[in-house]
């Protein structure tokens, strides 16, 4: 190689070996092989050296341009793996530090209510099940043995979908927006063998609104079925509920006789409060306030989710979430629920990482 190939690899290896980044090698990339680069420039001359040197210098030309390139390639993957170590090394977290409470992200209070059902429940060995918002009127009214013309079907304020709905059943059943979660008590029935074992919170819809009402609001649908479940069970499964929940030890538990067309017998289930200067307290007192409903599944029920009512037999319950929300947190008025303004969840939301559990109390 000539002197002057020579000099020039070697001020390009020092030129490189100087790059302290991707910017400074590239700048040595242009000066060596740009357009106007030196490297450039001898190959440009070639033309102008005498014919019977021109392919020894042409050869060496190439050779020199082939070992820049893989210079430049070999400084290239030093300085990534440089510029890679000191992102881990920016970037290392320190899993040792306490979590950092978020000041923006907050539980709204009907997630806090539903993970404190999960874990009560939980307890009780409840898992959870799920259904859709959107129902077939058969799982949400005619399995639930709530016939055709039946006054409830019009009770419930039901908000029914276009009878074609895209890829809903073309005939036959209309699909609803659920008016309850009891059609996931069919669900659960037809898609598992007994005994069952489950509460299903979740979205329910009806055409009410008023300070107590919301078109959109939430309920918590238990379900229990087993050879011989009986009363007793319901309400021992709900007294260890309702005192947990409100966290009241002795809280007095009242069970009224009731008609829910999926239950028999059907019963309303009140709390004990009192009411001293318009202030509502939970617990021992005068007063009662209803809570839910609940009673023993129907034979007929039984039999739609496709058990043997013979040889199975369980009990049922449902409540409203914004309602013993707001009479665990003393909420007056049920329509900020869902306003999403920031300055009410603010108030009333729980910190994310506070969550609910029966270890560290739930109250
Ligand atoms: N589905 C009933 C309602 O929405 C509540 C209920 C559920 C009652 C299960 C009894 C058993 O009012």
């Amino acid at each position: 190689m000539t002197d002057d190939l020579n000099r020039l690899r070697q001020d390009t290896e020092q030129a490189l070996a100087a790059a302290a980044d991707m910017a400074g090698l590239e700048a040595v990339r242009v000066a060596v092989l740009g357009r106007n680069g030196r490297l450039t420039a001898l190959l440009k001359g070639l033309g102008a050296v005498p014919a019977e040197q021109r392919k020894e210098r042409g050869g060496a030309l190439n050779l020199l341009k082939d070992e820049v390139a893989a210079l430049i390639e070999a400084r290239k993957a030093v300085l990534e793996s440089h510029a890679l170590d000191a992102r881990l090394k920016a970037e290392r977290v320190d899993v040792t530090l306490p979590a950092r409470p978020s000041p923006e992200g907050l539980i709204h209070p009907i997630s806090r209510t539903i993970e404190e059902l999960v874990q009560i429940f939980g307890a009780q060995g409840f898992s959870v099940a799920e259904g859709p918002d959107i129902e077939d009127d058969w799982k949400n009214f005619t399995a639930l043995n709530i016939p055709e013309d039946h006054p409830a079907r019009q009770e419930h304020d039901t908000f029914y979908l276009p009878r074609r709905l895209p890829g809903g059943p073309q005939q036959g059943t209309r699909m609803v927006l659920r008016t309850h979660t009891s059609p996931v008590q069919i669900r659960a029935m037809l898609g598992s063998k007994p005994p069952l074992r489950v509460i299903c919170p979740g979205r329910t819809y009806r055409s009410d609104h008023d300070a107590t009402h919301s078109p959109m609001f939430h309920q918590v649908e238990g379900l229990v079925i087993d050879r011989d479940i009986t009363m007793a069970h319901l309400k021992g499964c709900l007294v260890d509920f309702l005192r947990a929940y409100f966290g009241v030890e002795d809280l007095p538990v009242r069970f009224r006789p009731s008609f829910f067309p999926f239950t028999e017998p059907s019963a309303e289930v009140d709390i004990g409060c009192s009411r001293k200067d318009g202030q509502l307290v939970i617990g021992a007192g005068q007063d009662w306030l209803e809570i839910l409903g609940c009673g023993m599944v129907h034979p007929r029920v039984l039999a739609a989710g496709g058990i043997d009512p013979n040889e199975w037999q369980g009990f049922a319950f449902g409540m409203g979430l914004e309602r013993i929300t707001m009479l665990k947190y003393g909420l007056p008025d049920l329509r900020p629920f869902f306003e999403s303004d920031i300055r009410w969840l603010r108030h009333y939301g729980f910190a994310a990482l506070d969550a609910a559990s029966l270890a560290t109390g739930i109250a």
